[in-house]
């Protein structure tokens, strides 16, 4: 079983290394800084660096994995931007930094992939809840929101366009007790992403394009 994480340094990424590297997987990760490096090599990773927010750092994923037939991919690197809790305007540059994170980065990630794909391959992009519009009910960090829902749409057209080579799909991790989910969330890291990683080695070819919680349950856009 071959795996690929994009943004692994710490939080949902590293989990998702322990346990698939715990399983006997061959793990490739990313981190961008040297500790997060240090990090993912200590768990017996392969550890590669990458800004999925930098134009040269992203490209240069194709010829990093070159060799690879990855089984699962999971695509996590993201950031929450400004804690707003209405309507305020966000700067352009907290707007650059969320959408180029959370949405750029995807859409620099997944086209380098399809070459590196085992067939039957399954694939997930960790977006978030807060990113549905049909369950919308709160408008806690728009910018965010916004972020994720486009990312969405960033998976739905990966789902069509490989559909018959792997199956993709969007994942609403919980509320996790990470930096970004804090102290107060909801459910630990280790019961998300085993959540998570039941749901991506059950999923089917008919899921391709679905939007999943952490434990299975489908989700509206
Ligand atoms: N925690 C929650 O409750 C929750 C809920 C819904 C969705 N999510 C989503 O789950 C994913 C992981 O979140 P988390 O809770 O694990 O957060 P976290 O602990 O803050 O970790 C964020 C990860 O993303 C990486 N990252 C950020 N910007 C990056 C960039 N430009 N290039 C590459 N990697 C980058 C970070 O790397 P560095 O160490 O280099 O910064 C870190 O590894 C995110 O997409 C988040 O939106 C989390």
């Amino acid at each position: 079983m071959q795996v690929l994480i994009v943004g692994a340094s710490r939080g949902i990424g590293l989990e998702f290394v322990r346990q698939y590297r715990e399983a006997g997987a061959q793990v490739v990760a990313t981190a961008r800084s040297e500790e997060g490096l240090a990090a993912l090599s200590a768990l017996g990773a392969t550890a590669l660096k990458l800004d999925v927010a930098d134009t040269a750092s992203a490209s240069g994923l194709a010829w990093q994995i070159d060799g690879h037939q990855f089984d699962e991919v999971v695509i996590v690197a993201g950031v929450y931007g400004p804690s707003t809790s209405a309507l305020q305007t966000p700067t352009a540059a907290d707007f650059d930094t969320v959408m180029h994170t959370n949405v750029l980065g995807p859409m620099r990630v997944l086209p380098q992939l399809p070459d590196y794909l085992a067939p039957g391959a399954r694939l997930a992009i960790i977006s978030s809840k807060m990113g549905s519009i049909g369950l919308r009910s709160g408008t806690a960090g728009w910018l965010y929101r916004a972020s994720k829902a486009a990312v969405n749409s960033v998976l739905k057209d990966a789902s069509l366009v490989l559909a018959g080579k792997a199956s993709c799909i969007s994942f609403h991790p919980g509320w996790v007790r990470t930096e970004m989910g804090g102290e107060g969330a909801d459910i630990d890291v280790a019961t998300s992403v085993a959540g998570m990683r039941t749901v991506l080695a059950t999923v089917k070819p008919e899921h391709n394009g679905s939007f999943f919680n952490y434990d299975g349950q489908l989700l509206a856009w």
